[in-house]
Formats: C-alpha cells, structure tokens, sequence
C-alpha cells in the first residue's frame, strides 16, 4: 500500500511542534505494516540541501502564480517530497510567520501544497509513484482532500488528521477563488464558516476519513468547550471519526540510548540521580530537597503556563524545584522569568527552543508537568513515561489517554503511571503538586511508580496498526 502524507513540518527537516514529530515518525511506523509513506512538505529555504539524491519528479508551470517542482530525496531513511516553490516558501522568517507577524499569503502558500498533493495524487508522479491513499495533517493540507473531491480523485482515497482544532485556517470568503475552489464549496456544509472561509473545515466536509491524535480528543471535538466552533461539523461525521493515539519515536527518545545523557534503564536508575545532578547544576539551582519538576513546552494559554505561575509558590515552600524550556506569549515568558528571579535557588528558566537541552531535561527531572487546558494527544508526558520522570497532567485529550493517575486503587494495583487531575484550575493543579511531593517523599512507592511509568507502552505498534486498518477499510 502507498500512502502520501501531507504536511507544513515534518522531522528532522522543519519543526515548530509536535506535528512535525509525528509526521516524520509516521514512515518508519507504517513501514512495519508493509506501507510505503511518502511525506510532502514545502521546501522552506533550506531543505533541498538537506535531501540526499534529490530529483526533479512533477513539476507545475502556474502554481499559485510562479513555477513550482517536486524534489523527492532522501532524510533520515524516508522519501520527502519537497515542493520548491520559492515565491511561496523562501522566506526569511519562520515557516508561517517572520518578526512583523503571519505571512499574509498564508492560505495561497498551503493551498499551493495541498494542490501538488491532491495532483500528485491523482496523476502520480513523473516515475509513476502513485499513492492509494492522501493523507493530510492540520489545516495546511486541508484543501487536499477538498481538491481530490470537487476536481476529481483518480481513485484515491482521503485521510486528515486534526492535531489541533485551535488552528482552522480561516481567511476571508474572497478568497474562494484565489483557492481555486469551486463556487458549489461556498456553503456552511463546506468552506463557509461564519461569513469566512476555513481551510479546516472544508478539509471536515471533503476527506473521506478523519482522525484526531487520541480517543478522547475525537470524544470532545464534538463538544462546544473543546471543539472551537466546528464541533458541529465534526459531530456530523462522527462515523468517519477515529482517534489513534501518537507514538514516541524510540530511536531518538529512548533513556538506554540517549546521547545527551549518562544512560539508564528500569533496571538500573543510579544514573538518572546524575543526570538529576548535572541539570541542577546547569540551571545554577541549589540543593532541591524535593521533586524536581521539568517543563518543556510552547509557553501559550493551551499549555496552562498561567495556571503554573499561580501553583508555584506553595510547590517551591515545600521544597519543590522547576526547570523550565520553552517560548511563546510574553506574558507567560515574563511570569516564568520573574519566577526564575524570585526563587533562584530552586526555579530556573530558559525562553527558546533547545532540542538538546530538552533531553537532559527529560532525564534529570523526577517530573513532568502538562498542566494543559486541552491537548489533543502531547508528546511530552510520553517522553517523561519513557524517562520514569512521572507525567503530572490535566485529565484531557492525549494526557488523559496515556497516563494513568496515581489514586490508593491505582497504586496497590501497581497500575499508575502518573498523577492526573481534574478540572484545569489553579486549585486542582496545586493539589497534583501536593500529591507529587507527598508521593515523592515515600521512597519505595516513588520507585515502584518510576518503574512502572517505565514500562508503559508508548510505542509506534499500536498506533501503526491503526493507521493501517484504517486506511485497508477506506481502499475495501
Ligand atoms: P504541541 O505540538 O502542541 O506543541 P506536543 O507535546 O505534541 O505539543 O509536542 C511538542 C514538541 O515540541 C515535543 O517534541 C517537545 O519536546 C518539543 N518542544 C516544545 N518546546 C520546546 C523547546 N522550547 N525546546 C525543545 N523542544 C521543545
Ligand atoms: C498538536 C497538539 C499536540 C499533539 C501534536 C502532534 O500540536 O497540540 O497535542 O501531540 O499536535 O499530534
């Protein structure tokens, strides 16, 4: 079976979340289920050097106005197809935004993707790879599945996959044009959404299957408080809805075999006292007679960094410790900095995006904390299973689906993997960070927890094995 996916990021090419994770993991996954993924994705300036063997393999005279080509080479043992537009994708900022903010061309620069997919796949490429299957992610490559369906399909057969229902791609009904997209899509069944045009939603209407990245994100995107107004698009095609869950990459995030840290085992934890030892010497903390706490994350509203500044008083008073990675809103980064000043002995802060740093931070923290007002699947609380650095998480979305909290029941069922509460609010976060220091102090059931989040199965089978049965039931 031949599937093309389709995305804006994809590992170890371009990354700003865990979109980009996941879509550079879905080859190497699929592959044990006999399935040949090709991965789409603009060639942002830049990634036509990192190809291996790159060959021009479709190319297009008039796409989104300028010449465009496909390049398909080799990274990291999966066939990218980079499309070298580069009136659309040389830019010099980020791949959607620069300093001044979101490149207004946005939806003429995703469209552009999402037509070479959609053409790509109908046609096949100038070798003759055609896929039986399209699968797009998020609302960069939603207009694939729309373009398969209003121009014609050749047979094949639509997946999109929602990884975040915060992002729809909406942008003025004018645009329908520009879009290409037919006139008939000019309607709230379809590309109409509140007098705008969504990318997302049309992308809803038109694929053949959808799925979300957990069982429980599928079960709130019907509803009004997680759905961000299209759960009643999504509640219409509840039938063509699955949630599978993300895997974790284990050849990169794996702590017998990491690089980045002094390696360990459930078997053989010493070392992460070490790795402990150094990331509270590289954050110049102090002694931390507590937990301590990491945090690796974009510093937004979804990620409940708010809620974290608030709880951190009491958690450090304890004898709680804090070392924390990551950017975004400057509110959030502001708060965390002047937290970092406050308790310089126990909290400490670092504002930016450091791949490597990151490991450490996963192997020397005793937690993980993923206080997430919604979270579609998250790859962090998985990283910190794999680590034994306990998940503390909201009980939403992906978090709610991969740890299993600690409760006297779960406990001497030797079943928790992690702490969990609910709702997100200050109030029940403060109470996790209770449990987490009351847990942490009583060494024996500490290591029993450690060793058995250790063991939880965050790996690709299952999640692979889905994928699959889903696309054999499309193509059936
Ligand atoms: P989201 O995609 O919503 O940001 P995920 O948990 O799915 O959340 O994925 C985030 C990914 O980005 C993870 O791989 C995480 O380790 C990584 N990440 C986030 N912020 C940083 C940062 N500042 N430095 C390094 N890696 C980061
Ligand atoms: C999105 C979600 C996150 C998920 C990731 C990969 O960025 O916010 O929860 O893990 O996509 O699917």
């Amino acid at each position: 079976m031949r599937v093309l996916s389709v995305a804006s990021e994809c590992v170890p090419l371009i990354k700003t979340g865990g979109l980009a994770d996941v879509v550079g993991a879905l080859p190497a996954a699929l592959a044990s289920q006999k399935i040949e993924m090709r991965v789409m994705i603009p060639a942002y300036k830049g990634i036509l050097e990192s190809l291996v063997g790159a060959e021009e393999v479709w190319a297009d005279w008039n796409l989104y106005g300028e010449h465009a080509r496909l390049m398909k080479g080799e990274v990291a043992g999966m066939t990218v197809l980079a499309l070298d537009a580069p009136h659309l994708y040389h830019r010099a900022g980020g791949p959607y935004a620069d300093a001044s903010g979101d490149y207004w061309d946005n939806p003429e620069r995703f469209a552009a993707l999402s037509w070479a997919a959609a053409a790509v796949a109908r046609d096949g490429t100038g070798e003759g790879w055609k896929p039986d299957i399209l699968h797009a992610h998020d609302w960069q490559a939603g207009l694939a599945p729309a373009y398969l369906r209003y121009h014609g399909n050749g047979g094949v057969k639509s997946v999109l996959t929602v990884h975040n229902i915060a992002f729809q791609g909406v942008t003025g009904g004018d645009r329908l044009n520009s879009l290409r997209l037919p006139w008939h899509a000019w309607n709230p069944e379809h590309a109409e959404y509140h007098g705008n045009l969504s990318t997302l939603k049309v992308g809803l209407a038109t694929a053949d299957a959808i799925t979300t990245v957990s069982p429980t994100y599928a079960e709130e995107l019907m509803r009004p408080e997680f759905g961000m107004g299209l759960e009643g698009v999504i509640a219409a095609r509840a039938n063509d809805l699955t949630g599978i869950l993300n895997g974790v990459d284990e050849a990169t995030w794996s702590p017998e075999n990491d690089p980045e840290i002094s390696p360990y085992s459930a078997r053989n934890l010493k070392p992460k006292a070490e790795n402990r030892a150094r990331l509270i010497e590289e954050f110049g903390l102090g002694d931390v007679p507590g937990p301590l706490a990491v945090v690796v994350s974009r510093l937004t509203w979804q990620k409940g960094i708010d809620l974290l500044a608030d709880a951190l008083p009491a958690f450090v008073a304890a004898g709680g410790g804090l070392v924390l990675l990551g950017s975004g809103e400057p509110h959030l980064e502001t708060a965390m900095k002047a937290a970092a000043e406050r308790w310089p002995e126990r909290v400490g802060v670092r504002i930016g995006y450091d791949e490597a740093l990151s490991h450490r931070m996963f192997a020397g923290g005793d937690a993980v904390l993923v206080p997430s007002r919604f979270e579609p699947c998250g790859l962090t609380q998985m990283y910190g299973l794999k680590y034994g650095t306990v998940p503390v998480v909201a009980a939403t979305g992906g978090l709610n689906d991969t740890v299993i909290g600690a409760s006297p029941a779960s406990l001497s069922a030797n079943a928790a993997t992690g702490i969990s509460f609910h709702p997100v609010d200050g109030i029940a976060l403060a109470g996790a960070l209770r449990q987490l220091l009351h847990l942490y102090q009583d060494r024996g059931t500490w290591t029993r927890l450690v060793k058995r989040a250790m063991k939880a199965d965050v790996s690709w089978d299952g999640p692979a094995a889905a994928y699959h049965a889903l696309y054999r039931s499309l193509l059936a």
